[in-house]
């Protein structure tokens, strides 16, 4: 799909309101692996992806398709078990269709999670690292999610897109970290469609720019930014890119899935602690 319509976005949020009595005013997008923040959840409500009108459908393997309603911390959110990606085949306004569904449903704050590969050297497997630019390839060329009508009910034709990683938040989480003692990362996330990973000749392309790079986030965090939602956002860095082309190191899906569940409590502990702090 190209374009929806402000009604479709409301259509689906219409019926999520049926199905829970929460109204929270933060969500977190859970990334590949990274869905086991769900098991924190109390008072859970699910809602299958598959039951709300107009949501697209989860295919891999990882993503389960849920969006779950709860509190954590004590804090009411909403949880999306799941997110949605140009290399299924989706066009960047269906990648993003949950996020209007959210701001519809009164959402403020987004927090966006993500498993990326280590192009900054300094970075190891296990790092956590704190998005504050990006750099969105397929939106620089013509696959972007604000493309087409614009949706004036969210916000203007033209948005300012250096001030999308929201600077408050990104403050609060840092000063957290350092009471846990925990070693946040900080850098630029580039965007890719995939899905392969990376050609040796690109990853050195990409370490001269950003210090990870991934296959989602950009979208999401652009359309809420367009709809005024504050957006953090942070990558699990999974494996180390790697430059040459004759290395027998290579990443792989499973590597990538069990590397997330390894730095899980790690993200989980922050988000934890940040939520009452928002
Ligand atoms: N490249 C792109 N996307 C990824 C990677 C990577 O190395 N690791 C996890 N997601």
């Amino acid at each position: 799909m190209y374009a929806y319509t402000l009604n479709q976005y409301q259509e689906a949020a219409r019926h999520i309101r049926t199905k829970t009595k929460y109204q929270p005013k933060i969500a977190i997008v859970l990334g590949s692996g990274l869905g086991e923040l769900a098991q924190k959840l109390e008072y859970k409500d699910t809602i299958p992806y598959s039951e709300i009108p107009h949501f697209p459908v989860c295919t891999i393997p990882g993503h389960l398709g849920n969006l779950l309603f709860g509190k954590l911390n004590n804090v009411p959110v909403c949880l999306l078990q799941g997110r949605f990606h140009l290399y299924e085949g989706h066009t960047p306004q269906t990648t993003t269709f949950p996020i209007r569904v959210l701001k519809e449903l009164g959402i403020q704050t987004l927090l966006l999670t993500n498993a990326a590969g280590g192009l900054n050297p300094d970075f190891r497997v296990g790092d956590l690292m704190l998005i504050n630019d990006h750099i969105n390839f397929p939106g620089m060329c013509g696959l972007n999610p604000l493309r087409g009508p614009n949706l004036n009910e969210h916000g203007p034709r033209f948005i300012a897109a250096n001030d999308i990683y929201n600077q408050k938040l990104l403050a609060t989480i840092k000063t957290l970290a350092q009471h846990q003692n925990l070693d946040l990362k900080e850098g630029t996330y580039a965007c890719v469609s995939g899905p392969n990973y990376e050609s040796a000749a690109e990853i050195r392309f990409l370490k001269n720019f950003a210090d990870a790079v991934g296959m989602s986030t950009a979208s999401e965090a652009l359309v809420a930014h367009h709809a005024s939602i504050k957006v953090l956002a942070i990558s699990t860095i999974t494996n180390v890119c790697i430059s040459d082309p004759t290395s027998n190191n290579t990443p792989s899906h499973e590597e990538v899935m069990t590397a997330s569940q390894e730095i899980m409590p790690k993200l989980t502990t922050l988000i934890w602690e940040l939520l009452p702090k928002i």
